[in-house]
């Protein structure tokens, strides 16, 4: 059965601890489905991790949304989330629920995520309303790199950790089934994480959320131009590759593929008969 708003929520109020993971691709967002992971943010850190940008401004609605059908394609019990990218969502009401309905209609995905402030409370709303489910994002907002200065921990002083818990419980007013948080000290999230009703879900959030969240390629240790101290790396398949690579290399060179056993056979006659 595949994962809904109610069962996420359900997880969250019998204290079972939710698990979340990104994916771009279809046979990544397979194994993670088939691993039993409840939920998969397609980031737009896709656009740093899979397509080599430096920061995730870059993304688009078109990018976004090829990689959203793709992975929703392969899940058919977790349930999988779009990231809305950045100039998705800061105009128009209007264009941000036209934006966020190509999610659900053109990739099928289960529901929408956008780097929510005070500033968005109406337009979350609105898709809310519109009957699609949507996940906040409270913390550190990547897509606002430019005016943090860089990728820093968020809520450690007095006034960014108020924003933290009120930009929390004005999402959860404006109707999220979840937020995630990025970036926030552990105490915070835990603080917050008790004043909800709703699943919070952490990726550099600490031990006292909901649930848990990490980049895949960070999991795998297939990217290393940028890794946050929050991420977990449990194995390193980029080194593995690169070795798998290296001997495919030397037995071409060698001579020693394609043997027999990876080419196609044919009859002499034939070959004799061309000849002729
Ligand atoms: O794009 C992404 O992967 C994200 C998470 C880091 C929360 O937004
Ligand atoms: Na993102």
């Amino acid at each position: 059965m595949k994962h809904t708003v109610k069962t996420i929520q359900k997880m969250r109020n019998e204290n079972q601890p939710i698990t979340m993971l990104t994916a771009y691709d279809f046979p990544t967002a397979k194994k993670i489905n088939d691993a039993g992971i409840d939920m998969i943010l397609v980031g737009d850190s896709c656009a740093m991790v899979v397509h080599g940008h430096p920061d995730t401004l870059t993304a688009t609605m078109d990018m976004m949304l090829l990689h959203c059908g793709t992975v929703a394609r392969a899940c058919d019990r977790t349930m999988v989330v779009a990231d809305m990218p950045f100039g998705s969502f800061q105009y128009g009401v209007e264009e941000t629920m036209r934006n966020a309905a190509r999610f659900v209609t053109e990739a099928r995905v289960d529901a929408v995520k956008f780097e929510a402030t005070h500033n968005h409370i109406a337009k979350t709303k609105a898709i809310v309303e519109m009957g699609i489910a949507v996940v906040g994002h409270v913390g550190l907002h990547p897509q606002a790199v430019g005016a943090l200065g860089g990728l820093k921990v968020q809520g450690k002083d007095m006034d960014s950790a108020r924003k933290v818990v009120s930009e929390a419980l004005a999402l959860q007013e404006a109707g999220v089934f979840a937020i995630i948080f990025e970036a926030v000290p552990a105490k915070l999230s835990a603080y917050v994480t008790k004043k909800l009703d709703i699943p919070t879900i952490s990726i550099g959030g600490g031990p006292g959320c909901s649930g848990q969240l990490l980049v895949t390629p960070d999991v795998l240790g297939l990217y290393d131009n940028f890794t946050p101290s929050f991420a977990k790396q449990y194995q390193k398949f980029g080194a593995i590759m690169l070795d798998t690579f290296k001997q495919y290399k030397e037995e071409v060179i060698s001579g020693e593929f394609p043997g027999e056993a990876h080419s196609y056979k044919m009859s002499d006659e034939v070959l004799e008969a061309i000849e002729k």
